[in-house]
C-alpha cells in the first residue's frame, strides 16, 4: 500500500519523537516528508537539506496526507493550524495551549471546511484520555474528573518526597529530560495543567472553558515548611487538576497542590507519570496512569492520531452538542 505522506511543523521534544519513533518502526505505512522549522541556525540531529522554513509551502503541498504541529509557540500554531483546517487538511496537534485558547474557532473551522483536528497529545501525553472520555464515556454522566495532567511538576515533587531533592535541582532535571515547557513557568505555576484540564472538561463535560475560567495555583509558591507539613500528614504534594459537577450542575474547574495520601488513587502516580480518574455516574471512579511528558510518549500519542485520522476518525463532541451553555459556535458542530 501507498505511504502516507507526513508534513511536520516543529522538531522540538514532540516532533523528534514521532520522527524517531516512525524511523524505528519501518513497516507503518507513514513517511515524514516535510519537516518545517523556524530558525535555520539552529543545530539539529538531522542534515539542513531535511529542513524547509516557508509554513506556507508546507500547507500548498497538496502531496502531503497529514499535517502535524508540534511547535511550542501557541499563537503560530493557531496561525499554522486554523489556515491548514479552511484548506480542509487532517491536521493533528500535540499543543494544549492552543486547543484550550481556541476551541470553539477550531471547531467551527473544522465544520465549515471538512477537516479535521486530533490532539491526543495535548491532554496526559500518551495516556489515551480524550479517545476514552469521548468513546468509553460518551453516554455516561460523569460526576468529576481529576488527576495529574503536568509531567514536569509531578517530577519535581516525585524528587522533592521520594528522593529528598531540591526543587531547583529537581526542575533543572525535568527541564534536561524533556519534560518542561520552553518556559517553565507554565509547568509549575500550574498554567499547563489548566490548558489540559480545559481540553479534558470540554471532552467529558461538554462544556469549554475559557482557561481564565479555572482557578488555579501552582507548586511554585511551596517550600520548606509545606514538605514538612505533608509529611507530618503521611501525604505528599501532587498538583491537582479537577472538574466536577456540583449538585446544582455547576462545573467546579480547578488546578490546585493537593495533600495526596496512601489511599488515594494518585498517590502511586509518580516521576513524569500522569494519572487521570474519570468517575462516571455509574461506572465508578477509573484511574488511567500513563507517562505524560517525555518524546517518545507524547510521540506515541501524536502517532495515534496519525493511525486514527488516517483511518477517518474525527471526535464526536457528543457531550459538547447537548450542553446548552456550550458556546453557540460548538453547538452549531455536525455531529457524526
Ligand atoms: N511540559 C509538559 C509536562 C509536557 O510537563 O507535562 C507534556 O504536555
Amino acid at each position: 500500500h501507498r505511504l502516507l505522506k507526513i508534513g511536520l511543523f516543529g522538531f522540538g521534544c514532540v516532533g523528534q519523537g514521532l520522527y524517531d519513533i516512525l524511523s524505528r518502526e519501518e513497516s507503518l505505512p507513514y513517511k515524514v516528508e516535510r519537516i518545517c522549522v523556524k530558525d535555520p541556525q539552529k543545530l539539529r540531529p538531522l542534515s539542513p537539506e531535511s529542513f524547509t522554513y516557508d509554513w506556507q509551502e508546507v500547507l500548498s503541498d497538496d502531496r502531503l496526507d497529514i499535517l502535524v504541529e508540534a511547535i511550542s509557540d501557541a499563537d503560530e500554531a493557531y496561525t499554522i493550524v486554523s489556515e491548514a483546517l479552511r484548506r480542509g487538511k487532517k491536521v493533528v496537534t500535540a499543543n494544549k495551549k492552543l486547543v484550550a485558547y481556541h476551541l470553539p474557532q477550531l471547531l467551527a473551522l473544522q465544520q465549515e471546511f471538512g477537516g479535521v483536528l486530533l490532539y491526543e497529545a495535548a491532554v496526559a501525553g500518551g495516556i489515551p484520555i480524550i479517545r476514552t472520555v469521548e468513546e468509553y464515556f460518551a453516554n455516561e454522566p460523569l460526576e468529576r474528573v481529576h488527576g495529574i495532567l503536568n509531567g514536569s511538576s509531578n517530577y519535581i515533587l516525585s524528587q522533592i518526597f521520594k528522593q529528598q531533592k531540591a526543587y531547583d535541582e529537581a526542575l533543572k532535571e525535568a527541564q534536561d529530560k524533556g519534560f518542561a515547557e520552553l518556559d517553565p513557568w507554565l509547568d509549575v505555576a500550574g498554567a499547563d495543567s489548566r490548558h489540559k484540564l480545559c481540553i479534558l472538561t470540554a471532552h467529558a463535560f461538554g462544556r469549554t472553558l475559557a482557561p481564565e475560567e479555572v482557578a488555579f495555583f501552582g507548586i511554585d509558591f511551596l517550600g520548606q515548611q509545606d514538605w514538612e507539613y505533608a509529611k507530618q500528614h503521611n501525604a505528599v504534594i501532587k498538583l491537582v487538576a479537577s472538574t466536577h459537577l456540583t449538585s446544582d450542575g455547576e462545573l467546579v474547574p480547578v488546578v490546585l497542590p493537593s495533600l495526596v495520601d496512601a489511599s488515594d488513587d494518585l498517590y502511586g502516580v509518580e516521576q513524569e507519570f500522569n494519572g487521570v480518574v474519570v468517575q462516571g455516574a455509574y461506572a465508578g471512579p477509573q484511574l488511567f496512569k500513563g507517562k505524560g511528558a517525555g518524546g517518545h510518549p507524547t510521540g506515541a500519542a501524536v502517532l495515534s492520531d496519525i493511525i486514527s485520522i488516517s483511518k477517518g476518525y474525527a471526535y464526536g463532541y457528543k457531550k459538547l452538542a447537548k450542553t446548552t451553555n456550550a458556546p453557540a459556535l460548538a453547538l452549531d458542530y455536525e455531529l457524526e
